[in-house]
């Protein structure tokens, strides 16, 4: 029954709308959501203690809560930590008690889940200016990133990149350890962000290769840009698109790579669809990405896909198979990298275009 046949909120909406009112179940930390809320920019814990008057240990507790729901998003600068608002909770939350007051409102855009492709757009972007200015950038839990299971703490071997490439780096696994380059090989990474498996695949096509990046952000695709001339690179193109309408003609590259795009594309299909347009015969497609596979609570599971920024959802193993070979490709291998619980994992998913 819909929501408008006057049947009760959906079970896993009101479940997550309970863990919002949840965290701001306490006067301290609204203060200090108002306070992140009133000055839009990235604080020092110190700077939130001094504003809220309370002492450090407790702001750290409540900021903990309050990131593990998605109100906070925190940034490594150096060696402090930076909190700011989670702009895509400043409209969502609202619009919870909306919802929730039986009035009708937009979909539920707070979390990493179903977040718009605009949000996730911007909050790459902020990510992107961020690391332009030099400091540390994490797009989910640090600790996540600290444990080398995203980041640059995943890779085989990282060459002599330049030190910002490995600093932005968001993925989470290492596609081109797996993705069988040659030199002459054409190249294409999906969702390339700060630009590290671009470079590091340039240097297995040379000579003779080419290897390009597609990301949304005009910000991330000016970072890439900036790491390409600090690494030297000059058989690399970062274009500004969309991973679910390459701008690329058809049968016009040997392999495709990404790391832990696809899970942020809010239309997988056309972005596997688009990925096999433009591959050869022949061609190879390789990617890291995050999956989910076997049972689990599907309330805890979307809490670990928030918690780890997917944000639209991730693919079971299963669906994930489906659909490539639906769309046509063959030799399909799903290898799970590493559990972040809840039957959530990084994968490698491989899969060949028919030759
Ligand atoms: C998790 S980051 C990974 C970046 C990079 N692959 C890495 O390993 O560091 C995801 C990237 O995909 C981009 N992105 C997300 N959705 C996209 C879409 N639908 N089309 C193009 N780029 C997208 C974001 O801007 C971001 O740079």
């Amino acid at each position: 029954m819909k929501e408008d046949d006057g049947a009760p909120l959906d079970k896993a909406d009101a479940d997550e709308y309970a863990s919002w009112f949840k965290a701001l179940s306490d006067g301290t930390r609204i203060r200090i959501v108002s306070l992140l809320a009133k000055r839009r920019e990235p604080m020092k814990v110190g700077a939130i203690v001094d504003a809220v008057g309370v002492g450090q240990s407790t702001v750290s507790h409540h900021l903990k809560i309050l990131a593990e729901v998605g109100f906070v998003l925190a940034q490594h600068s150096g060696t402090s930590t930076l909190y700011q608002v989670n702009e895509s909770c400043v409209t969502a939350f609202p619009s919870a008690a909306d919802v929730v007051m039986g009035r009708p409102a937009p979909p539920r855009t707070c979390l990493g889940v179903s977040m718009s492709h605009k949000n996730i757009i911007d909050k790459y972007s902020s990510l992107a200016r961020t690391a332009l200015d030099g400091a540390q950038v994490t797009d989910c839990e640090p600790r996540a990133f600290a444990d080398g299971k995203f980041g640059a703490g995943g890779y085989v071997k990282l060459d002599d990149l330049p030190e910002g490439a490995a600093r932005a780096s968001l993925g989470c696994g290492d596609p081109v350890a797996v993705a069988d380059l040659r030199p002459g090989d054409i190249v294409l990474d999906l969702g390339s962000g700060g630009g590290i498996d671009v470079l590091l695949s340039a240097r297995r096509v040379s000579p003779g290769g080419k290897a390009y990046g597609l990301d949304a952000s005009a910000d991330m695709v000016a970072l890439a840009r900036r790491h390409a001339a600090e690494a030297g690179a000059d058989n690399v193109e970062f274009l500004l698109g969309d991973i679910e309408n390459i701008p690329l003609p058809d049968a016009s590259v040997d392999a495709v790579i990404s790391n832990c795009a696809l899970c942020l594309s809010s239309d997988k299909t056309a972005t596997l669809t688009e990925a096999f347009r433009v591959l050869k015969p022949a061609g190879r497609f390789g990617i890291s990405d995050v999956v989910a596979h076997g049972e689990a609570d599907p309330a805890e599971r979307q809490r670990v896909e928030a918690q780890i920024g997917c944000a639209v959802g991730t693919l079971t193993t299963h669906q994930y198979r489906d659909m490539l070979s639906a769309i046509g490709f063959g030799d399909i291998d799903i290898t799970l990298t590493a559990d972040h619980g809840a039957g959530i994992h990084s994968a490698i998913v491989q899969a060949i275009k028919p030759g």
